[in-house]
């Protein structure tokens, strides 16, 4: 079991990684080449989102302590984050897709939606980060 719990956290941990360093990346290059590592970024998301709900209920359901408050903290900017890069980001690339929006402006609003979700995002690795120690 022990050994199981360690291979999900490591998945959790590099799924994570690459979920909130990719939104710090096209925010920083705002938006250059955002179409090739949006889907890759969302696929990092579902795996980290469901890596963090098996680890929440296998660890954390006996009740609410200090640590899962933080957690829960974590999480919620975690899901915010996602939902702006899922409405915003896709809705770019779809328009962008379809000739809907020119490049320079899909550009713009996918740095746009990633400076955002990168922001809540170092909120959810904090949280998680310091969850054990509070
Ligand atoms: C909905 C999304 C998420 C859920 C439900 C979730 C849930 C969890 C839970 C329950 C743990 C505690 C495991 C334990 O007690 O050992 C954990 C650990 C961790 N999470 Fe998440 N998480 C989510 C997203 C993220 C994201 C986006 C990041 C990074 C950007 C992240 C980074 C980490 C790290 C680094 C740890 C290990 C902390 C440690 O053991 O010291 N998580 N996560």
């Amino acid at each position: 079991m022990m050994i199981f719990i360690v291979i999900v956290l490591a998945v959790h941990v590099l799924s994570s990684v690459f979920w909130a360093g990719s939104a710090f990346v096209l925010a920083r290059l705002s938006g250059l080449g955002g179409e090739r590592l949006v889907y890759p970024q969302a696929g990092a998301a579902a795996v980290a989102m469901l890596t963090g709900g098996y680890l929440w209920a296998a660890l954390h359901d006996a009740g609410i302590g200090p640590a899962e408050r933080v957690l829960l903290v974590g999480i919620a900017a975690a899901l915010i984050a996602f939902a702006v890069q899922a409405f915003g980001g896709f809705a770019a690339l779809v328009g962008l897709r379809r000739g809907q929006l020119g490049e320079e402006p899909a550009r713009k609003r996918i740095a746009m939606v990633q400076r955002v979700a990168a922001g809540f995002l170092a909120i959810t690795v904090i949280c998680m980060a310091v969850a054990r120690y509070v």
